[in-house]
């Protein structure tokens, strides 16, 4: 069931994303050489905390820690660690918290340092794709809509669209009806309404779309090895179409 947001519900879930906005935006600056994701981990707890916000992510499903940080094959769900971040890998942070009664979530992939063209250009198509999905966020538009727009920008760029995980509602749950998939044929699914908050988050492979997860049971990777990307925003559908929650300037 897909539970519909008034516009002052909307408003608390924005406050809640606008801190994971903040929150990933200053992780962002810390990505370098040498830096590590364990630091990152608990930087991200720290300013959460301070915002009177629960990292929604430790403890869902018995997931060890606050942000997931998942390094070049890595695709999501990857455990921060003490290994030292090095020049020309890609780094996903996802991060979400929980603040007066309502979820944020969103995620980025960042270069550390200079890294190659592929690695640039899967961040760029990743990302695009993503801004592709939001624009059909629109009330009477079908959710598929979504999911095809992102996986054929990702399948023209020559990339791959992660199936095994996909996005989301959200609001009072982190994870709400309806999935939202990165991938499929045009006007199926349910009918976009205004109320309804996407959390609209593509994984994207340079090689196949395959992924497995590791021993460990979460840190997920790319079966052949190959790079990955994932972005993630929290968006509201309205009357005047989609609105990015899940930002702190009110850019994407
Ligand atoms: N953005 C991801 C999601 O919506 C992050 C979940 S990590 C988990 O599923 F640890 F909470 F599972
Ligand atoms: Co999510």
């Amino acid at each position: 069931m897909v539970i519909l947001k008034s516009p002052s519900e909307i408003e608390k879930i924005r406050q809640s994303n606008f801190i994971v906005a903040e929150i990933l935006e200053i992780l962002r600056q810390k990505v370098e050489h040498g830096a590590d994701t364990l630091t990152l981990d608990r930087i991200a707890e720290e300013l959460a905390l301070a915002r009177n916000a629960k990292p929604a992510f430790k403890g869902y499903r018995g997931y060890p820690y606050s942000l997931c940080t998942s390094v070049n094959q890595q695709v999501v769900h990857g455990f921060p660690s003490m290994r030292p971040l090095e020049e020309g890998d890609i780094l996903s942070m996802d991060f979400g918290i929980l603040y007066n009664g309502y979820y944020g979530d969103a995620a980025i992939t960042v270069p550390v340092g200079t890294v190659s063209n592929v690695a640039q250009e899967l961040i760029e198509t990743t990302q695009k794709a993503l801004f592709l999905g939001i624009e059909q966020a629109v009330p009477g538009k079908r959710l598929s809509d979504i999911s095809h727009a992102i996986q054929s920008h990702v399948e023209a760029a020559r990339c791959s669209v992660v199936r095994k995980f996909v996005g989301h509602g959200i609001g009072k749950s982190l994870h709400e009806d309806p999935q939202v998939p990165n991938y499929g044929k045009p006007g199926m699914g349910i009918r976009l309404k205004p109320g309804m908050v996407l959390a609209i988050e593509p994984m994207v492979n340079v090689g196949s779309y395959e992924v497995e997860t590791l021993e460990d049971g979460w840190t997920t990777v790319t079966k052949d090895g190959s790079l990955s990307a994932h972005f993630e925003h929290s968006v509201a559908i309205t009357e005047d179409g989609p609105v990015v929650l899940s930002t702190t300037d009110g850019s994407a």
